[in-house]
């Protein structure tokens, strides 16, 4: 019998799983475990995870073990052995959580510290023969144009590169937080949750997600004036409640 997927998934929302995120990314991870994948889903916040202090013991004292003595051990050794890594994060300043980017920092004991020419551009050579994992990025944004994921798309696409991963792709949702909102309203979002799990199907059966997916998944939903306007009439709620 061929083994199961091993998808390991990381969501880094401080909402968990009340989060734009976590809707995105269980809707996702539901498609890919009916297409019979294995799903480890750990929330960045329940681990304890210190920031890297650039000291290099795990390059050239104890090579592929770190000083800290926390949850990121566990986790490479999880990252090591699955197939597919999700990475999960809201947009937090144009980037990722600094949570996850804690996790990322900490995985550079998975490399050697030694330099080597790889695609024409300098890298590291992978510790031991650790398995090529494929990586997928989930990500939502509190903003409406799909250019707000670039400097996201291009950080997590030169992580994938450094660490010798194959980046798959990014299931991308612009207005991500209102999702569930647009559904309660009677706003026609059918068509987007049904492509988001179709992705999770779509990566474990041929291991690529494809681009008419991903289009649907990130479609416009509302026009952004009315989107503003709308925002802008609910904070403005929120702050006339505390006067
Ligand atoms: C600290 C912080 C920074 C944010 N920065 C951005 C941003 O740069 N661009 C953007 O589109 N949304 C930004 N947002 C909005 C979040 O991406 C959005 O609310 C998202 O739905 C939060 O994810 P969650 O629903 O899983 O908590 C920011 C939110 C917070 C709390």
């Amino acid at each position: 019998m061929q083994e199961a997927l091993k998808i390991l998934a990381l969501n880094s929302s401080p909402r968990k799983d009340r989060g734009g995120t976590a809707l995105l990314l269980n809707t996702f991870l539901e498609g890919a475990k009916e297409a019979g994948a294995e799903i480890d889903l750990i929330y960045v916040d329940d681990l304890k995870v210190n920031s890297c202090l650039g000291c290099f013991t795990c390059w050239v004292k104890t090579p592929g073990k770190c000083v800290h003595n926390d949850d990121m051990a566990e986790l490479l050794t999880k990252h090591q052995t699955a197939d597919v890594l999700i990475l999960a994060t809201p947009v937090f300043v144009d980037g990722m959580t600094s949570t996850l980017k804690a996790v990322l920092d900490r995985s550079i004991p998975l490399v050697q510290p030694f330099f080597e020419v790889r695609d024409d551009h300098c890298r590291h050579p992978p510790l031991g023969d650790r398995k090529q994992n494929k990586v997928v990025l989930v990500s939502v944004s509190g903003f409406t144009e799909l250019d707000n994921f670039d400097p996201l798309i291009a950080h997590v696409n030169a992580y994938c590169k450094n660490l010798n991963c194959e980046f798959v792709g990014a299931i991308l949702r612009p207005m991500g937080a209102q999702l569930q909102v647009f559904k309660q309203m009677g706003i026609k979002v059918d068509d987007i949750f049904k492509a988001i799990k179709q992705a999770g199907r779509e990566l474990v059966q041929s291991g690529t997600i494809r681009p008419a997916t991903l289009n649907t998944i990130s479609r416009e939903i509302v026009p952004r004036a009315d989107y503003i306007k709308a925002i802008n009439v609910s904070f403005q709620r929120q702050l006339d409640a505390v006067k």
